[in-house]
């Protein structure tokens, strides 16, 4: 049972392999990486992942500063620490990328950053800075004022956030009185002039539509024009692609790129496409069960990714140069419930290290 963080020691697997990689050629069962257990008592400052997270961001440089925070969910086991110590930093005008496979805490993070967890989770540890000022400081109704005005998020699913018995342009010029104290009037040209700014074709006419009259991509579009009609200037995008195929998918992030360039905006860009990152982000923050294992400029991460897990999850993309049977590796078994992670984690919190090779069977 969870409840006390442990150290996590990372093993070399008990087979060696024609693999490449140090994981691979450590003698087996050897020591590869001891991921500190940090206490929440021990959290605020000074603690390894928000000096790492320092050092790379000038503190006075960053817009978004996240600092050794933990988000737990509370049952009847005991807690459960879905986010964990985690810490970086967001520049302004920057696309960083949060990387990692599914359950490893990525929306949890934009949640907590948010202030939208909800019962039974809740921030347990560490600190949200925007702009040098604690989140967690602040009222519900101020706290209201930031998500729009300060930091706006775009979800997965966009028919899941829009309302399906409002017209668009209700919806977009709702969320601009929200935050603007603007007539009715007002905010429906402004929801029109928004759609303009995010290519959707014939703006004006399309603000009478319903969404379901709209195609995919279309409302993908007028989610990120809602998320940006109150000027935010960080943008947390959750998976804003994943719904949508992929020629589709290439104009959102096209569009993602020509807006943070046009309004200087930031980004945080929570994907599991690597392909994306390569081509859209400046840095990644790869997680990996609720913590940060790695973290580096875009081109460092796929040039020497310093981190097993990293290592692995950069082997699992396709090549077009790869041997034509191969099939891509991928890691072997699951991920255990949080609830039950093991304390010597060879194969699950610290890294999965063993792969299925082409043939089924197993490479470690
Ligand atoms: N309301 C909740 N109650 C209990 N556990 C939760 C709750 N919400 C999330 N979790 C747990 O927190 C962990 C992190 O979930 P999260 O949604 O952040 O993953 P993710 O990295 O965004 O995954 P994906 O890539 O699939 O979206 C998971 O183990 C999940 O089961
Ligand atoms: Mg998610």
């Amino acid at each position: 049972m969870i409840g006390r963080p442990r150290p996590i020691t990372v093993r070399a697997p008990d087979q060696r392999s024609a693999d490449c990689g140090p994981e691979a050629r450590a003698p087996p069962g050897s020591v590869l990486a001891t991921i500190p257990a940090v206490t929440i008592e021990q959290q605020p400052l000074g603690s390894p992942g928000s000096a790492v997270a320092d050092r790379d961001v000038d503190p006075g440089e960053a817009l978004l500063q996240v600092k050794n925070l933990r988000t737990s969910f509370f049952s009847s086991e005991g807690a459960v620490h879905a986010v964990d110590n985690v810490s970086f930093n967001v520049r302004r005008g920057e696309a960083l990328a949060l990387v990692g496979e599914s359950g490893c805490g990525k929306s949890v993070t934009a949640m907590s950053i948010m202030r939208l967890v909800a019962p039974p989770g809740r921030i347990t540890g560490g600190h949200v800075l925007f702009k040098g000022k604690d989140l967690a400081d602040l009222s519900e109704r101020e706290m209201r004022k930031v998500r729009g005005d300060d930091i706006a998020m775009v979800f997965q699913e966009p028919m899941t956030s829009l309302n399906p018995v409002f017209r668009i342009g209700s919806q977009v010029a709702e969320a601009i009185r929200i935050h603007r104290n603007v007539s009715k009037k007002e905010a429906w040209e402004r929801a029109g002039a928004m759609l303009d700014l995010v290519s959707i074709p014939d703006p004006i006419k399309r603000l009478d539509d319903y969404p379901h009259q709209l195609s995919g991509g279309m409302r993908q579009r007028v989610m990120i024009a809602m998320a940006l009609s109150c000027d935010p200037e960080l943008l947390i995008a959750d998976e804003p692609t994943t719904a949508l195929d992929v020629t589709i998918q290439a104009q959102i992030m096209e569009l993602l790129a020509s807006l943070q360039k046009r309004l200087g905006l930031a980004i945080l860009l929570i994907t599991h496409d690597l392909g994306i990152v390569a081509e859209f982000c400046e840095r990644v923050v790869v997680m990996y069960t609720g913590r940060v294992v790695e973290e580096a400029p875009v081109r460092q991460l796929f040039a020497a990714p310093a981190h097993p897990y990293t290592r692995g999850l950069l082997k699992s993309l396709p090549s077009v140069t790869r041997e034509k049977e191969a099939r891509l590796p991928t890691i072997k078994g699951m991920v255990p419930p949080i609830t039950n992670l093991p304390q010597d984690a060879n194969s699950i919190r610290g890294v999965r290290t063993s792969w299925t090779s082409a043939s089924g069977g197993s490479r470690h």
